[in-house]
């Protein structure tokens, strides 16, 4: 069961994180903080990076987020293989996706980096897809089991 909210939760984050980053870069905004980690003001957020700065809070929390269902995934002994197996590439590329967002700003907003970076988000967004759909036709648990049946008995 907790692999299903915790799953669904980190794919909706994630596609907010998406939007997120597509308005960073149409509003021109990927050097608007031009160091890394931390913006000139160091933690605490100015107005002036605050939308660059929700991209990396937001990016930060859905790595957790991606790594946490990986290691449930893994733990779980219903889970199949697929499952394993996408969860696994998702936590991969959400490491490779700060990795990259951090060398996009050192780099200064290289073409060929920005493009990868995107890519390599739709590469997360989409094992994240496969993994919520796998853990929303996990078999139920006994508990789950028993609690169904009596809901439909009362
Ligand atoms: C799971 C983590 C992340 C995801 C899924 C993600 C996703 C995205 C997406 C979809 C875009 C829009 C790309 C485009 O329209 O071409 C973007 C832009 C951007 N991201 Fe991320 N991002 C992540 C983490 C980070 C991190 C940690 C940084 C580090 C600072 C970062 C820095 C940037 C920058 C600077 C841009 C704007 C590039 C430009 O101006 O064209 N991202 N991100």
């Amino acid at each position: 069961m907790i692999l299903r909210y915790l799953s669904f939760a980190t794919l909706c984050i994630l596609f907010a994180l998406i939007f997120i980053g597509g308005y960073v870069s149409a509003a021109g905004l990927g050097l608007s903080c031009p160091e890394w980690p931390l913006c000139p003001t160091g933690v605490v957020p100015q107005q002036d990076f605050v939308i660059e700065y929700t991209h990396r809070g937001v990016a930060m929390t859905t790595a957790m987020l991606v790594l946490a269902t990986m290691a449930f995934t893994l733990k779980s002994r219903v889970a199949p293989r697929g499952m394993k197996i996408a969860s696994v590439i998702a936590a991969g590329s959400a490491i490779g996706q700060v990795t990259l967002g951090a060398i996009v700003i050192v780099e200064r907003l290289h073409a060929v980096l920005v493009t990868a970076h995107l890519g390599l988000g739709l590469i997360l967004f989409s094992m994240m897809i496969m993994t919520v759909m796998y853990a929303f036709r996990l078999p139920k648990t006994n508990r789950e089991q028993v609690a169904g049946s009596k809901a439909t008995v009362s």
